[in-house]
């Protein structure tokens, strides 16, 4: 695209016409857009791989995800950390909506779909991955549950890869509320620090980071139950981050690094590095932990009693 058609194709005031060169020049730079030169000489923009994933008509279109990311209700917490780190509040979004994550989510219908729709968006790309390049870690587990799985975008992957298996998605009520399950698929309201439906194996994505390590054991715990009832023993599966891995480039290291601050600032979590996974699991009573950082920046981390 030149210049010109971006001009004709958005409604830009021809008072501010002259900016969008200066515009182009960062997204440039932060290679959003390309440069193509065209025939005639005339400078061209072409999308590239990042910016392809912001589009809306892409199936694993980021866009979900980011908009709620850059919304001043979660940005606004990032200034209020002087304020938190002086004070008894539990995190910095607490300090700015005068409640946790978790209540605010369940305020309205509006909030709780920008959120568990960015959940979703991001749930569908880990998927993809997981059951093409990961399928032997559901080897053998003919039940699993999905702990704190959503409005279930995973477990339905899961569900239709898998179809001998019974799935079981676990999360608060107002997110399950009105779902409904297929053959293999079923929604359960409950709280995960008090109760998890038995099964082969639990998974947890993105749930261990929200939560402290006192937290994290709790749930870990019920988890162990879940699935060493009647003699049994299955495996916890978890896919979040590992800070320090080794094969990490400059760019993806920065990025775990934000999403640890982004856990302290929303929600009183944090990433951990493998040191502090084992410390976690064993301290939860489980005996072995296997860590495979396969999924982009995020681990798939097997857990066993
Ligand atoms: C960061 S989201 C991850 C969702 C999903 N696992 C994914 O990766 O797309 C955390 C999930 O935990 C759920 N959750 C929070 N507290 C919970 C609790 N006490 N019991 C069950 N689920 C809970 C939230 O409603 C939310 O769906």
């Amino acid at each position: 695209m030149t210049l010109s058609e971006l001009n004709s194709a958005l409604p830009i005031s021809p008072t501010k016409a002259h900016f969008i060169p200066h515009l182009m020049q960062i997204l440039v730079h932060t290679r959003f857009f390309a440069r193509e030169s065209l025939s005639g000489g005339e400078q061209g923009y072409v999308l590239t791989d990042a910016s392809t994933l912001l589009l809306k008509d892409n199936p694993m279109s980021a866009r979900p995800f980011l908009l709620p990311m850059l919304n001043p209700m979660l940005t606004n917490p990032w200034q209020y950390l002087t304020t938190w780190f002086q004070n008894d509040n539990p995190m910095p979004f607490h300090v700015v909506h005068g409640m946790t994550f978790w209540d605010y989510g369940n305020q309205g219908a509006t909030i709780a779909l920008f959120f568990n729709d960015a959940m979703a968006s991001n749930a569908q790309l880990i998927s993809t991955l997981m059951i093409d390049d990961c399928k032997g870690v559901f080897q053998g587990v003919d039940s699993l549950v999905d702990v704190g799985g959503g409005t279930g975008t995973v477990a339905k992957s899961i569900a239709d890869a898998f179809p001998h298996m019974k799935c079981t998605v676990l999360d608060l009520p107002h997110v399950v509320a009105d779902l409904k399950g297929s053959k293999n698929l079923e929604y359960v309201a409950g709280d995960m620090f008090e109760a998890v439906p038995e099964a082969d194996a639990m998974f947890l994505k993105w749930i261990l980071h929200d939560w402290s390590d006192e937290e994290c054991v709790k749930i870990l715990e019920r988890c162990k139950e879940a699935i060493t009832r009647e003699g049994k023993k299955g495996k916890v599966i978890i896919v979040d981050m590992t800070v320090e891995n080794k094969n990490t480039d400059k760019e993806s290291g920065e990025t775990r690094l934000f999403f640890d601050v982004l856990m302290m600032v929303l929600v009183k979590g944090k990433e951990r590095n493998e040191k502090e996974w084992a410390k976690l699991f064993s301290d939860a009573g489980f005996r072995y932990c296997k860590i495979t950082p396969c999924l982009g920046l995020r681990s798939l981390i097997e857990v066993y009693p």
